[in-house]
Parts: structure tokens; sequence; C-alpha cells
């Protein structure tokens, strides 16, 4: 049986990915299915937390037993929900794909091809919702955790990137993931690194998308203010 050891407390996890559109039938969008998020959200259910999934675009996920869902299809969507269900948390793992840019303006109509011009794709950097949170938590000793899915060969290149971007964002746990070919998204199974920022560092093995959810949760618990 699971530990009890977040009843009483009341988490936000994001998961998926999000579309930003182009025109009234395109997106810039990710691989994201949403299972780690669901997967998260479901092992704090179950151990006993309040808990508000903040979904954007995912796989046909079921929504796990007794969690409060929002959807939010767009970053600036998400940042909205994120935001108001973080007011009162104890905990926020934002472990959503959020998109990184969206385009410039919203074309109301279909956009066409144009002789040789380049493709007429301006694009403007959305905000970090994380580091944001970070930034200007609600609550202090809210305890929040970010996700890197970085590419790289090496596990050193992959650890290197995950502990400057801890730094960046000033999150107190980053989950990195090595992501490429078969490797984090779309795929049921998930490994990687904990990093805190603490200094602490512990390699999470390959297994299910549930048990380094609870994994995650471990870490999570005895920060807990
Ligand atoms: O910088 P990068 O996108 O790799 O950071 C990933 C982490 O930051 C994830 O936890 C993701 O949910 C979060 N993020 C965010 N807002 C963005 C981009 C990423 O909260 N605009």
């Amino acid at each position: 049986a699971l530990p009890r050891d977040l009843e009483g407390r009341h988490v936000v996890v994001s998961a998926g990915g999000t579309r930003e559109n182009l025109d009234p039938v395109r997106y810039l969008g990710n691989r994201s299915s949403g299972r780690q998020g669901y997967a998260l959200a479901r092992v704090a259910a179950q151990r006993g937390a309040r808990v508000t999934l903040v979904a954007g675009h995912t796989a046909d996920l079921a929504t796990p037993a007794g969690v409060d869902l929002v959807t939010a299809g767009s970053a600036a969507a998400m940042e909205t929900a994120v935001r108001e269900s973080a007011a009162g948390a104890d905990a926020v793992v934002m472990a959503a794909a959020v998109a990184d840019f969206r385009p410039v303006d919203l074309a109301t109509d279909k956009i066409k091809r144009g002789g040789d011009e380049p493709a007429p794709l301006r694009l403007v950097q959305n905000p970090d919702i994380l580091a944001g949170l970070v930034r200007d938590t609600p609550r202090p000793g809210q305890v929040i955790v970010g996700f890197a899915a970085e590419t790289g060969d090496a596990e050193g290149d992959v650890l290197h990137h995950g502990r400057a971007k801890l730094t960046r964002k000033g999150c107190d746990l980053l989950v990195v993931n090595a992501v490429g070919e078969g490797k984090a998204f779309e795929t049921p199974d998930n490994a990687g690194w904990l990093l805190a920022r603490d200094g602490g560092e512990e390699e999470l093995p390959m297994g299910s998308k549930a048990l380094l959810a609870s994994r995650i949760w471990d870490a999570v618990t005895p920060r807990l203010a």
C-alpha cells in the first residue's frame, strides 16, 4: 500500500503539451502525451493529497480518480490556470511541455503559400510559467518542481544542462529526462535524474511513469513546509 503522506495537502500538477494557434486550422505543438503528469496526479491522490491537474493537450487519458481537472490548451491559458490553482497549494509540479514560442499574431484566415517567399512565421517567447511561479510564489515554503527534457548523447551533457536549468529557474527540484528517439515522450516508461537546489542528485532508473512519480513525491514530501 502507498503511504498516506500527502494527506491534508493540496498539490498542483501540470501535464501534456500546449498548442499555439497559427491560424484557424493550424498550431505549433509538441509530442507530450501527458502520461508522466497524469501518473504524478494519480499517485498524489492515492497518497491522500487534494490534486488539481492542469492539463494541456494529451493522449486519450482517463482523469485519475479523485483529481480535479482543469484544461488549458495554450501557454497563456496554462499560465492563468496554474497561477490560480497554485495560490493555496503546498507543492506545484510543472510536468507540462509548454511551448516556448507562440506566433506574434493569430491569422484570422488560413495562411496561404506565397511564391518563393519564406514562410510568414513570426514568433515571440511565451512567459516561463515555472520561473514566474518561483519569482512570485503565492506561498512561501511552497515546493516547486520543474521538468527538463534534454537532448544529448553523453549522460554528463544532459546532467550539465539540467543543473544549469535548475539554477536559472530557481525551483526546488528538477526532473531531468534525456529525450529523443523512443525516450520519455510518447512512451510508457521513463528514466532520468532528480536534481535538488540544495545540491542533491539521484538517478531515477528506467521504470513505469507511476514508479517515477512515486520517487518524485518521495523527494517532495520531506521538503513540504
Ligand atoms: O526551459 P524548458 O522549457 O526546458 O523548461 C522546462 C520546464 O519549465 C518544465 O517544468 C515546463 O513545464 C516549464 N516551462 C514553463 N513555461 C514555459 C516553458 C517551460 O513553465 N513557457
